[in-house]
């Protein structure tokens, strides 16, 4: 099973930019990831490359996700699918940071690298590192037969496609649906009902054409970019599920329109940012109508009380926001997959009405294979 290109004759099918395709791919993208993987008659997954039997799963006492820059944060999230489906601990961290930082090495984690590339130089280092004590590591990896992808024990292919553009968005999506069917295959073998399952399974089969909605809400996403591009900052937030979103929300719009922005748990707002809130720093904030609805609300009236400016991504319109973009719901653990999607044509359309150099932003690479 191998998926091979060549960036340099890759066409961008009557696209401006790389991005801009690789953006517009996603439902084709996510159908791919799941293919050949759902097992409906056990609500369950098969994942061929996992190398981890069932024993050895339910052994499996904590989860360490370990990745840089989109993919960490696709990690993030997936460390949250992990924990709620499979009730296994789990976190994220930067390769770079765990790798320097002499980590305990413990026998019942089980260490996962994410990585577009498969060839990032921090996290195939964190792999060497791991292994070379013993640990076992799987890889949530997009090209095939990368070096990521051959020093891990086994893994789940990402099946994104080729992505050209130095920033990530096409893989950033199918590196979660990929946690989100490993998440479910631990969940089965754990403690997730069969009920559970099945309805996960359902979300995931939504999501195509669900992600076909919202890039229809491009005119829209695009003249709101128009308004905030001449921000000289701004900031994300969200909450639980939302705040790895608001995260990977903030760092697409520094790489490639070189607004500053920064991201934040909404609860932390009061410990701090509040004090950075007036008419001239926006706020986009991610509302998902989950348990967490009331809370987020609270945090937009805050912001509203000092006079900032809102742009909402949520599941119906927020009154307290400016503006909302309203994207279409789906079960609560997967909306996280949605909601980073339309922020992305965001994201992209301020770089545009800036003038930027989309594709290949200044001081940046697409892989990192040098310390
Ligand atoms: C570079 C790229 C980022 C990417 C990161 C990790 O910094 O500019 O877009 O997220 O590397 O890359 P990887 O290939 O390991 O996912």
């Amino acid at each position: 099973e191998t998926v091979e290109w060549e960036a340099a004759s890759y066409d961008m099918g009557g696209h401006d930019t790389y991005m801009h395709k690789e953006i517009s791919e996603q439902a084709d993208a996510v159908d791919r990831v799941l293919r050949g993987r759902i097992d409906d008659k056990f609500s369950t997954v098969h994942l061929g490359g996992l190398n981890l039997d069932a024993r050895e799963a339910r052994g499996i006492r904590r989860v360490k996700i370990l990745g840089c820059g989109t993919s960490y944060h696709a990690g993030m999230i997936g460390a949250g699918l992990i924990e709620g489906m499979a009730r296994i601990p789990a976190d994220a961290e930067p390769a770079s940071e765990f790798r320097y930082r002499n980590p305990v090495v413990d026998p019942d984690t089980l260490y996962i690298a994410v990585s577009q590339s498969g060839e990032t130089y921090d996290v195939l280092a964190a792999v060497q590192e791991l292994k070379r004590k013993g640990a076992r590591v799987l890889g949530v990896v997009n090209v095939v037969g990368s070096a990521i992808a051959r020093e891990a024990d086994g893994g789940v292919y990402v099946h994104a496609g080729p992505e050209v553009c130095v920033v990530s968005t096409k893989c950033f999506t199918n590196t979660v649906v990929a946690f989100a069917l490993l998440a479910l295959h631990l969940g089965r073998i754990r403690d997730l009902s069969v009920a559970d399952g099945k309805r996960i399974i359902e979300g995931l089969r939504r999501l195509p054409d669900q992600i076909s909605e919202i890039l229809k809400l491009e005119d829209e996403i695009k003249e709101l970019a128009a308004e905030y591009a001449g921000a000289k900052s701004m900031m994300f937030i969200g909450r639980v599920r939302g705040y790895p979103v608001a995260l990977e929300a903030s760092l697409k719009l520094k790489e490639i329109s070189y607004i500053h922005a920064e991201a934040y748990p909404a609860s932390e707002l009061k410990h701090g940012p509040l004090a950075l809130i007036e008419p001239a720093l926006p706020t986009v904030a991610i509302v998902p109508n989950d348990s967490l609805l009331e809370k987020n609300r609270a945090a937009l009236e805050e912001i509203k009380a000092r006079s900032g400016r809102i742009l909402a991504v949520a599941h119906q319109e927020q009154e307290k926001a400016d503006h909302t973009i309203v994207v279409p719901k789906n079960e609560d653990e997967l909306d996280p997959i949605l909601m980073g999607i339309p922020l992305q044509l965001f994201a992209y359309h301020t770089a545009l009405a800036m003038g930027r150099d989309i594709d290949k932003p200044r001081n940046l690479a697409k892989s990192v294979t040098v310390e």
